[in-house]
C-alpha cells in the first residue's frame, strides 16, 4: 500500500539494549494558569498524533501501485525494518519522500521523487543504514531477497482483470487497516522512534513550520547540523534485537487510552454545543468528562467571585493523572531519548485537553446562572473547535451519513484521487458491483 504525508518518523521493528543517547531534560513547567495557551511552536500534540496513528491507513493518507506473478515469503528470523510513516511510498515531490532522501543522500531532493530513482534510493539506504528492509507505510522493500526470508510460493495467476480498475483491490485491502489498531503483524519499537517534530533534534524546522498548516509541514529546509543529528540517531539504533530496551512502558496503549477517553466525548460535546441553549447539557457532559478529577475539596465551600484558583488542583490532577508514574527516578532512569519525547507528547496533549475542559467547567461552577442562557454557547463552541482542530485526530473524519453495508468510507488520497490530495473529505464508495468512481 502506498500512501501521502510528510515523513516525520522513523521507527524500528526490533528492540535492543539502551543506547547512549544524549538525554533531553524533561520540561513540564509548573504553570497551572488556565489561560496559558500552548506555544504555536509546540509539537507535543503532533508527536502524540503521529505516534498513535502509526500503521493505520487514514491518518497517514490525510497528512499526505499496485501481470501477474505473486511471490510469498516467510521470515526465517526477526527482520530489522526501518519504518517511515505518512504516504512514504507515494513518489511525489511535495513531501512524502523527504525523510528517505535525507537518509539516502543527506539532502532533500524533490526532483528525485520518480520511479527511476526508487532503487537507487533504496540501495543507498540499505548500504548505509544496516537494516534488512525499509517499510514505506504499508509497503515493505527488502534489501536482500535471500537473507532472513525464504520463498513459500512463487505462482503465476490468472491475469484477467477482476475489477474495472486495480484501485478497487487496493482500497479493499487498505480498509482493513484504516483505523486503530492498524497493521498488527508489524511490531514497532517505539523506544527508538525518531520524529522530525522533535524540537531538540531538529530545531531548524521550527521556523519553516511556523504559520504552516500541518499537511504542509516538510523536512525540506532542514539545516546541515540537524540533518547530521538525525542520521546519527538512526545509526545509533542498536543492531541486536532483545526485548528489554527502555522503560517497558506500552506507549501505544498509553496514547490510545487518552484517545479513547476523549475522542468520542469531545465529538459529542461539539455536537451538543451546535444547538442553542445547550450550555447546561454541555456542562453536565464536561462534569462527566472531568469526573475522575473533580476533587471534593475543590468545590467545598462553593467558590465565589472571579478567582479560578479553586480549579487548579482539578486541572493539575486531570493533566498529570496518566503520566505521573513516569516522574519517579526509577522510571526516569530507564527512559530512552525517544521515550522522553513520547512522554512529553502525552503530557502536552493531555494538558491542553484538560486546560480547555477545566476552563469551561470552572466558568460553569462560578456562574451557574449563565448555564441557562445562551451567552456561553458560542464561546464554548469555539473553545472545543479550537481544541479539536489543534489535536487533529483522524477519528473525527467520518462519512456523514454513515455508509451502507456494501459501501466503504473512502478517504481520497494518493495514488488515486490526486486532485483531492491536500484536502481529502471522506465519502461512501461502492467497492462491489455496480462500482462507484474513485478517480
Ligand atoms: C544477500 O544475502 C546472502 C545470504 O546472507 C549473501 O550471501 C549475499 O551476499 C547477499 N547479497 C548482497 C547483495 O548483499
Ligand atoms: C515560534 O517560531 C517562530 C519562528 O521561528 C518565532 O519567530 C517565534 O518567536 C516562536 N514563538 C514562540 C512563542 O516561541
Amino acid at each position: 500500500m502506498k500512501l501521502k504525508s510528510w515523513l516525520r518518523l522513523l521507527l524500528l521493528t526490533v528492540d535492543s539494549n539502551a543506547a547512549q543517547f544524549n538525554q533531553v531534560p524533561l520540561t513540564f513547567p509548573d504553570d497551572w494558569n488556565l489561560n496559558t495557551l500552548p506555544s504555536p511552536n509546540a509539537t507535543g500534540h503532533l508527536v502524540f498524533d503521529t505516534i498513535s496513528s502509526l500503521l493505520q491507513h487514514w491518518p497517514n493518507t490525510r497528512y499526505h501501485y499496485v501481470e501477474c506473478w505473486i511471490l510469498t515469503l516467510v521470515t526465517t528470523r526477526p527482520l530489522r525494518v526501518l519504518y517511515f510513516d505518512g504516504s512514504s511510498a507515494t513518489k511525489m515531490p511535495d513531501g512524502p519522500m523527504d525523510t528517505q532522501d535525507l537518509l539516502a543522500w543527506g539532502a532533500v531532493l524533490p526532483e528525485r521523487a520518480t520511479v527511476e530513482w526508487e532503487y537507487e534510493r533504496l540501495n543507498r539506504m540499505c548500504d548505509t543504514l544496516g537494516f534488512d528492509a525499509m517499510q514505506l507505510n504499508f509497503e515493505v522493500m527488502l534489501c536482500n531477497f535471500t537473507d532472513g526470508v525464504q520463498i513459500q510460493t512463487f505462482l503465476r495467476l490468472e491475469d484477467e482483470p477482476r475489477f474495472p480498475h486495480h484501485g478497487y483491490a487496493f482500497i479493499h485491502s487498505s480498509t482493513w487497516h484504516d483505523h486503530h489498531p492498524g497493521e498488527t503483524r508489524i511490531h514497532l519499537d517505539l523506544t527508538y522512534a525518531i520524529s522530525l517534530y522533535d524540537i531538540a533534534l531538529a530545531p531548524s524546522l521550527v521556523s519553516s513550520r511556523y504559520g504552516q498548516a500541518r499537511r504542509d509541514h516538510r523536512v525540506l529546509g532542514i539545516d546541515e547540523r540537524d540533518m547530521a543529528a538525525v542520521l546519527a540517531r538512526v545509526q545509533a539504533i542498536p543492531s541486536h534485537s532483545s526485548h528489554c530496551s527502555g522503560s517497558g512502558i506500552d506507549w501505544r496503549t498509553l496514547f490510545q487510552g487518552l484517545r479513547d477517553r476523549y475522542a468520542t466525548r469531545l465529538e459529542v460535546l461539539r455536537s451538543v454545543l451546535v444547538e442553542d441553549n445547550s450550555v447546561q447539557r454541555a456542562f453536565v457532559l464536561i462534569q462527566t468528562l472531568l469526573g475522575p478529577y473533580r476533587l471534593h475539596s475543590a468545590v467545598v465551600p462553593p467558590p465565589s467571585g472571579s478567582d479560578t484558583a479553586f480549579a487548579v488542583p482539578v486541572f493539575r490532577l486531570c493533566a498529570t493523572a496518566h503520566t505521573l508514574f513516569a516522574n519517579s527516578e526509577s522510571v526516569q532512569a530507564t527512559l530512552t531519548a525517544s521515550e522522553h519525547l513520547l512522554l512529553t507528547a502525552a503530557r502536552e496533549t493531555n494538558r491542553e485537553i484538560c486546560r480547555t475542559l477545566v476552563g469551561m467547567w470552572a466558568e460553569g461552577v462560578r456562574y451557574p446562572a449563565s448555564l441557562s442562557g445562551s451567552r456561553l454557547t458560542g464561546k464554548w463552541r469555539s473553545e472545543v473547535d479550537r481544541l479539536m482542530d489543534w489535536l487533529g485526530w483522524s477519528v473525527w473524519m467520518k462519512c456523514r451519513p454513515a455508509c451502507a453495508a456494501d459501501e466503504s468510507c473512502y478517504l481520497p488520497g494518493g495514488p488515486f484521487s490526486m486532485e483531492e490530495w491536500n484536502c481529502p473529505v471522506p465519502r461512501c464508495v461502492r467497492l462491489f458491483e455496480p462500482y462507484s468512481g474513485i478517480d
